[in-house]
């Protein structure tokens, strides 16, 4: 099992449409057996998957002694996709885990899910706290989605910084160009200053996964957007062999 972080410091840069795309490519591509873990009470993994969510708030439940992950996974319309939703609850997650005072608590529920899935992909809320710290505890990989702005550098910066006091044997971290519109200047130099990140297109199919609530590789298969998020899934596997 590899877990993947889709991680930023900052808000809006395009997280939780990436983790859904990625995870769509893990299951749809590669065909592993692949859990989108929502950790933002926002819930839009869940939004962006057509899976609507239940009346009881008991996404943190997760994290109780005995609990059994069964019980709160869904499956998605997407063959060997399943969805570990967020509510409300979530967003008390990371004084419930500084109480419990065990560093590694969503690391070993992660590693309890590994008998069922072989790719777990973390939507990650854009918070540096002990929630964000156990997701970077618990993760093969940070993938940090970076639309072209000095802010996003910043991002960077803080993040890089966040995931190397995990310590020795922390994650590798796989920055992103995401929203990437090449007719602007400063993305064009954004670019050509990292021509070895993987980029992610501005596109309006990807927009519109939100509107169709689909990821962009079941809308729109042949666009420039989907062919984008397969290019990247392949990066990660290759990345994630190398070990
Ligand atoms: N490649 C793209 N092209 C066009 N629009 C995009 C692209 N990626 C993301 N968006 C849009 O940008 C907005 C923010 O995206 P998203 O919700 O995925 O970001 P986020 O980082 O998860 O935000 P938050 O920090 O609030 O969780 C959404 O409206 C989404 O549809
Ligand atoms: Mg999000």
């Amino acid at each position: 099992m590899a877990g993947i972080a889709v991680y930023s410091v900052k808000g809006g840069v395009g997280k939780t449409t990436l983790a859904v795309n990625l995870a769509w490519a893990a299951a749809s591509i590669s065909r592993r057996r692949t859990l989108l873990w929502d950790l933002d009470a926002a819930n839009g993994s869940g939004f962006l998957l057509g899976v609507d969510p239940r009346k009881k708030r008991s996404a943190d439940s997760i994290f109780a002694e005995g609990s059994d992950p069964a019980k709160l996974i869904r499956e998605t319309a997407y063959p060997g996709l399943d969805l570990l939703p967020a509510d409300e609850s979530i967003r008390t997650l990371d004084r419930t885990l500084d109480r419990l005072g065990k560093k590694k608590r969503l690391a070993r529920v992660t590693e309890g899910l590994a008998k069922e899935y072989e790719r777990i992909i973390f939507d990650c809320p854009p918070v540096l706290n002990e929630l964000s710290a156990q997701i970077i505890r618990a993760a093969d990989l940070v993938i940090v989605p970076l639309p072209p702005s000095p802010l996003s550098a910043r991002a960077l910066e803080a993040v890089t910084e966040e995931v190397r006091s995990a310590g020795k044997g922390h994650p590798p971290i796989l920055p992103v160009l995401s929203m990437l519109d090449l007719r602007r200047s400063l993305h064009k130099a954004a670019r050509e200053a990292n021509p070895d990140w993987p980029a992610i297109p501005l596109a309006s199919a990807v927009e519109q996964c939100a509107v169709e609530r689909r990821p962009v590789g079941a809308l729109a298969p042949r666009s420039a957007a989907a062919r984008a998020v397969t290019g990247l899934w392949t990066a990660v596997e290759r990345k994630l062999a190398r070990g």
